[in-house]
This record gives C-alpha cells, sequence and structure tokens, in this order.
C-alpha cells in the first residue's frame, strides 16, 4: 500500500521511527525463543506456506492443497466434518454426564431422572447428548450415501470404505450401549434382544456371545457395569483411533474424491436397449440454449 507523502518536518522523525520499528522487530524475529516457537520464516511463497503446514501440530492435519471442486459445499454437503464434530459434542457432554452418573443397578435410573430434577441444566445436558447421537447415527448414514452416490468407495479409497464401515458400525454400537445406560425398562428390553441375538450365533459361539454381553445368565449388575465401560471408553477410544485412520487415509489417497470433469462430467448411465446399462454422452448445455426436446418415448 502506498502511504500518502509526509510534508517536510514530519518526514525525518517518521523515517526514523519506522527505521527503530523494523530494526525491533528484526530483532524479536531472530531471538532463540521466537525462532524455537515460529521455524519457518514468513510464509510469502508457496514452498513456505507448505512448509508452515508440515511444521505446525495444529495445521499439519490439514492438506498443503485441495483439488478446488471438492470444495462444492454440495459435493460434500459436510456430512463426514458435521458427524465429526457431533462426536466432539458427545465427547464433551458425555464427560459431564459421568460426573452426574453412577452405573450401579440400583442408582442409575434415580440418577437419570434427577438430571431433570435436581440438576442445573441437567435436562439441557442429557438432551444435548441424546439429540447429538441420534443426529450422529443419522449423518454417518447420509455421509456414507453420499459418498457412495459421488463414487468416493472406488479405489485408491476403497480401504477408506472399509475404515468407514467400521466406524459406522462403532456408532451403532455407542448409540446401543448409551441406551441400556438409562436403565429403565426400555434398557432392559434392549439388553435382553441384544444378548439373544448374539446367543443364536452358530455353535458354542452363541453361549458365549450372550456370557460377553450380560456379564451374568440374566441383565443385572455386572451387565450395566460392563456396558459402561463400552459405552465411555473402549467405544470412544475406538472411534478416535479409527477417525485418526480415516483422516489420515483421505490425505494419502489424494485428498477427497473429485466431481467428474471434462467429457466425463458430461455422460450419464442409462439402461440399454439390449439389456443392463450404457454410458451416454448428453450435449453441454449453455444456459441461452433452448431446453432439448424430450427423448421420443416421453413425448409419446
Ligand atoms: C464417525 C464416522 C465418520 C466420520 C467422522 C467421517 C468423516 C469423514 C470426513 C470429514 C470426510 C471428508 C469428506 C466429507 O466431509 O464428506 C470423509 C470422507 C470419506 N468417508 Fe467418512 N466418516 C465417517 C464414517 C464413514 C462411513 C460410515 C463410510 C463408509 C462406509 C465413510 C467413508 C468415507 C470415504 C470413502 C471418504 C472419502 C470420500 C471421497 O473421497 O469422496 N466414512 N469422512
Amino acid at each position: 500500500m502506498m502511504l500518502p507523502p509526509i510534508p517536510g518536518p514530519l518526514r525525518a522523525p517518521l523515517d526514523k521511527a519506522i527505521e527503530v520499528n523494523k530494526a525491533v522487530l528484526d530483532l524479536i524475529r531472530q531471538s532463540p525463543p521466537w525462532k524455537s516457537i515460529f521455524r519457518n520464516p514468513y510464509p510469502n511463497t508457496d514452498e513456505n506456506r507448505a512448509l508452515v503446514m508440515f511444521n505446525s501440530f495444529f495445521l499439519h492435519i490439514m492438506p498443503v492443497k485441495v483439488k478446488r471442486n471438492t470444495l462444492k459445499w454440495n459435493y460434500t454437503f459436510g456430512m463426514g466434518l458435521l458427524t465429526f464434530y457431533l462426536f466432539v459434542l458427545l465427547t464433551i457432554t458425555g464427560v459431564f454426564l459421568m460426573f452426574l452418573y453412577v452405573p450401579a443397578a440400583g442408582q442409575a435410573y434415580t440418577d437419570m431422572q434427577r438430571l431433570g430434577t435436581n440438576v442445573a441444566y441437567g435436562q439441557l445436558l442429557r438432551n444435548s447428548h441424546r439429540w447429538a447421537a441420534h443426529l450422529m447415527v443419522l449423518f454417518v448414514f447420509f455421509h456414507m450415501c453420499r459418498v457412495f452416490y459421488t463414487g468416493g468407495y472406488k479405489p485408491p479409497r476403497d480401504f477408506n470404505w472399509v475404515v468407514g464401515v467400521i466406524l459406522f458400525v462403532l456408532t451403532l454400537l455407542l448409540s446401543f450401549t448409551g441406551y441400556i445406560l438409562t436403565w429403565d425398562q426400555l434398557a432392559a428390553s434392549a439388553i435382553t434382544v441384544g444378548a439373544n441375538i448374539g446367543a443364536a450365533s452358530p455353535m458354542y459361539i452363541g453361549g458365549l456371545m450372550k456370557a460377553f454381553i450380560l456379564g451374568a445368565d440374566d441383565p443385572g449388575p455386572p451387565t450395566l457395569i460392563r456396558v459402561y465401560a463400552f459405552h465411555v471408553i473402549l467405544l470412544p477410544f475406538a472411534v478416535f483411533t479409527m477417525v485418526g485412520v480415516h483422516f489420515w487415509r483421505i490425505r494419502k489417497d489424494g485428498g477427497l474424491s473429485a466431481p467428474a470433469t471434462g467429457r466425463k462430467a458430461r455422460q450419464v448411465i442409462v439402461p440399454s436397449t439390449r439389456g443392463g446399462f450404457s454410458v451416454k454422452d448428453v450435449p453441454a448445455v449453455s444456459p441461452e440454449a433452448p431446453l432439448p426436446a424430450p427423448p421420443e418415448e416421453v413425448r409419446r
């Protein structure tokens, strides 16, 4: 930015002030404490910008470059990130709920009731956790549909699809185990159904599954404590780890899949007259061009 010309008598002191200011800044930037925190020079070239990303703990998870067209909001609808943010919200509200809930068969139900009557903002806390859980299941499903619809599951992203399936199962298990923690009649029915599904596994696995889920012959205190351990430690830890792998894989697979451009973008898959499907080119549409006539069979 060009500064307006400075009037004569002020010019010399101002020049001096700018010079001193620059010298002080240089001194700070050359000092060992500054250099130990900011290891790269000011990021004014592509290379320096990349170095800043690589060397910062907070930034290194972000890609240095992204394909421009994957930033279109309606390519991903942000479903994956929304699922991740819901998981973060669930972790925060879950930690607060742990202060107020004891996973003991005689106390769990009353603790849940007390949240609505005796605890300031307790109902808000409980509902935030519950709604975030419902939404996470919904959004993870929408995210999965989006990935399928845009072909994001195809090589080289096939392994990340598998990681995603594991995340999907973990999300459902978190939802199921959370439902049991209220320890009311619905929870008792749900765990009975869950244990009986496990018991239906073939051979001796069925008996083992049921014993593993219930920790006893019938739902009781051992069941609640193991469901609690799964809900607050094992499953969140597994999701956290797998989300890390999921994000890392996106980077390794060359970023998000991109919408097809060029000729591919103008191709459609249509039912073939010989059975099955075939690829067909559609004419490029310009805003001025008249709408194409509908195909023969539609007009009839
Ligand atoms: C806790 C659950 C999950 C989280 C937090 C999550 C997060 C994300 C995020 C943030 C992205 C970047 C693009 C976007 O926002 O759409 C992404 C991409 C992707 N996700 Fe997920 N995801 C989860 C579950 C799943 C599931 C269930 C599947 C499939 C079964 C899946 C498969 C994929 C694939 C293949 C990509 C790359 C897609 C592409 O390149 O177009 N993810 N995920």
